[in-house]
């Protein structure tokens, strides 16, 4: 595959056990993918809720997490979604679920943003 147009997001260690983490790859002033770290796990989604026409999740930069980590959750109605699947499992858009990213960690422990997908630029 091509590696081209790739986007490097961060360094591998800059992302934290546990937590979550918003990206901006096209550079538009507000993050549109986030991740989140659990142990080597990395879960990628576009930062856009199902609920409501891809409203943006966070309430403060990097905040998609409900309290104790366990689920990725949207502030805008309280929608929280599994973040191994992405799948709603509580809230107004039960069912549906968050968009999967494809990133890629390197072997020099950067982490990149994949062709083709609707975040990266072109
Ligand atoms: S827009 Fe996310 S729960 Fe309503």
């Amino acid at each position: 595959m091509s590696t081209s147009n790739r986007v490097p997001l961060c360094q591998l260690h800059e992302l934290i056990d546990g937590h979550s983490r918003g990206f901006d790859p096209r550079g538009i002033g507000r993050d549109t993918v986030f991740v989140v770290r659990r142990g080597e796990a990395l879960h990628a989604y576009r930062d856009a809720c199902p609920h409501q026409g891809g409203t943006p999740m966070a309430w403060r930069k990097d905040a998609y997490l409900n309290g104790d980590g366990t689920r990725i959750v949207c502030h805008a109605h309280g929608a929280q979604f599994d973040i191994g699947s992405g799948v709603c499992v509580l809230g107004p858009c039960l069912g549906q679920a968050l968009e999967p990213i494809k990133i890629e960690v390197a072997g020099n422990g950067t982490v990149f943003l994949m062709p083709d997908n609707k975040e990266t630029p072109q």
